[in-house]
């Protein structure tokens, strides 16, 4: 199986919520995509463990907010990595009431919706719901929306063991091996700054892996401003 590939699907990331009875339920999505224009409907892939799902199936309903490429990674943690079964995900996270009733998230979100469950389909360990939208609106209209690829390459997070995307720890430290023999270190031989291909550089916006080779021409050390003709592989 070549895992790598998988990685070359592009994603967003998202909160979707709902709410059954008084108990509110809350996830972190990467498997979330719009279905049809008319009407307009989103797919959702939950998996049967989550206790969101369960809420869902109860409410018949959903909301989900669009992370904000600034996403605090906290908040990320909070939804993603924790169960509301355990505790209160909602304490000190800013949120409105829907139409539906769901929590609509606003804290590092750009955008959100609501939407109706219209059908569902059990696909072994998830449950795809088709929901179509009630209500949207914006939040923060400026600010980019947060891909997958952002997420697992910049702020360096994986997918945990419920999400449709996951693959195997061993699996993912074997592809990293295998790129991490080949990710070198360049001095500028003017301040001694390293650049290092594992990292990129994050201040200048280069992404952790890129190549110095291929780093635009116009690429300055980040410290001294040396162009890169003055640098050397260690
Ligand atoms: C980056 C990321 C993407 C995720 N994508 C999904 C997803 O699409 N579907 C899913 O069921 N779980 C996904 N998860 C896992 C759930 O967010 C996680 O299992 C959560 O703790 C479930 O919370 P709950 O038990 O309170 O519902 C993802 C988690 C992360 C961090």
């Amino acid at each position: 199986m070549n895992f790598e590939t998988y990685f070359k699907i592009s994603y967003g990331l998202y909160i979707v919520t709902t709410k059954s009875g008084n108990k509110l339920g809350g996830y972190i999505a990467n498997t979330l995509f719009q279905v049809t224009a008319t009407p307009p409907q989103f797919a959702i892939s939950c998996n049967k463990d989550n206790y969101t799902t369960g809420l869902i199936k109860e409410s018949g309903v959903f909301g989900f907010s669009v992370l904000s490429e600034k996403a605090s990674p906290a908040l990320i943690g909070n939804f993603g990595y924790k169960s509301g079964r355990d505790f209160d995900k909602f304490a000190g996270v800013n949120f409105f009431t829907g139409k539906t009733g769901s929590p609509i998230v606003t804290d590092s979100s750009v955008a959100w919706f609501e939407c109706k469950v219209t059908n569902s389909y059990e696909v072994g360990t998830h449950v795809v719901f088709i929901g179509e939208v009630i209500d949207n609106g914006s939040i923060e209209e400026k600010t980019k929306s947060l891909t997958y690829n952002y997420y697992r390459e910049v702020l360096k997070g994986y997918s945990p063991k419920n999400a449709p995307t996951y693959i195997e720890k061993a699996n993912v430290e074997a592809l990293f091996a295998d790129q991490k023999k080949q990710l070198d270190v360049w001095q500028c031989q003017l301040c001694h700054y390293e650049y290092e291909e594992e990292k990129g550089d994050p201040i200048t916006g280069i992404i952790a892996g890129t190549s110095f080779l291929d780093l635009p021409d116009d690429w300055t050390c980040p410290i001294c401003g040396a162009g890169k003709m003055l640098f050397e592989k260690e």
